[in-house]
């Protein structure tokens, strides 16, 4: 039989052997993934910020520019935020969302994440995936077709940094400002790092010993992060107090370990104090109230953590226009 070699650029679940004849495929040039801050430049973080104060604005005016787009949720773990903000989000712009838990599609057990990126890339128009390790959102996205989002992994938590500097911005502005980060040195710091950096936003990390970025990610960041032992130190001339959990989804087995590990590392008033006047508190949530952050600052004039949870709604909408569309 004659072989028949065809060149298509397309997505890439095309890219199968048919008896007597191979198609080789591209990848579809026009897919974008958003796995880590750095798959975004400046200028899509700022058009990212702009988009969403006019969906933030025009909420439920804004038209349904996503109408017909199916969006599929993968989650390894829990979620409230996340998974929420990214199925009210698809549906007030016209789509529509399934969520696939941990018990639907086993990633990995199952199914290789491989085959998974190419069965879903064959149904849907975007991927949110939450997983334990990172290099399983590396793995769908490298056989999809289809955008994969970051949702969180063990490495970062892209989506969450994003609404964080809308929010900062919304708050404060961004020129000169400070950030504090108490706490543990996690997927939620890294992405602010290297949000930061790229939006040239100083920062500060205190966080205990062994429990801080990576190296590479501190060498990436130099410049606007710097890093502090004493979260007293670290607070000083801070416009911006953020936290996150001790105990990450993932390592719920170091949990007594890290409550003596972090004890020192708390945002409390006596902290927030210290820091410039006005200055404003948040955490990414779930909050461990008495542990990383006290009743008393949580429930502050200075917290703003709850305008930060509804702006994941925003920018994810305007994540997922800039994606999908
Ligand atoms: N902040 C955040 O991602 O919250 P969830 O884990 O509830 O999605
Ligand atoms: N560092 C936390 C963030 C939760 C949004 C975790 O990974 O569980």
């Amino acid at each position: 039989m004659p072989r028949t070699e065809l060149v298509l650029v397309w997505g890439e679940g095309l890219c199968d052997n048919i008896v007597g004849h191979t198609l080789v495929c591209q990848k579809d040039s026009m897919k974008k993934d958003l796995l880590t801050i750095n798959d975004l430049n400046l200028s899509e973080i700022n058009e990212i910020f702009r988009l969403a104060g006019e969906l933030k604005e025009k909420r439920h005016t804004f038209g349904e520019p996503l109408k017909g787009k199916t969006l599929g949720l993968i989650f390894e773990k829990p979620s409230n935020r996340t998974r929420v903000s990214f199925e009210v989000g698809i549906t007030e712009l016209g789509g529509h969302a399934i969520y696939l838990g941990s018990y639907e599609i086993d990633l990995g057990k199952r199914e290789s994440p491989k085959d998974v990126a190419k069965v879903l890339s064959r149904y849907l128009n975007g991927i949110i995936a939450r997983t334990f390790s990172h290099k399983t959102v590396v793995e769908l996205a490298k056989y999809s077709s289809i955008p994969v989002i970051n949702g969180l992994t063990d490495y970062q938590h892209p989506c969450q940094a994003l609404s964080d500097l809308f929010t900062i911005k919304e708050k404060k502005g961004m020129e000169g400002i400070t950030v504090a980060f108490i706490g543990d040195g996690n997927n939620v710091l890294n992405s602010l790092l290297y949000i930061c950096h790229k939006t040239g936003i100083k920062i500060h990390a205190a966080c205990p010993k062994g429990y801080e970025p990576g190296k590479d990610i501190l060498k990436d960041t130099a410049g606007s992060a710097s890093m502090f032992s004493s979260p007293a130190d670290a607070v000083k001339g801070a416009d911006v107090i953020y936290t996150d959990v001790w105990t990450s989804m993932g390592q719920e087995k170091e949990y007594r370990k890290r409550l003596k590990v972090f004890k020192k590392y708390q945002v409390n008033s006596e902290l927030v104090k210290l820091a410039n006047k006005e200055a404003i508190v948040m955490h990414c949530l779930p909050a461990h109230r008495g542990r990383e952050i006290t009743d008393e600052v949580m429930d502050s004039a200075a917290s703003i953590v709850m305008d930060q949870a509804e702006n994941r709604l925003h920018v994810q909408k305007a994540i997922l226009i800039k994606l999908l569309k």
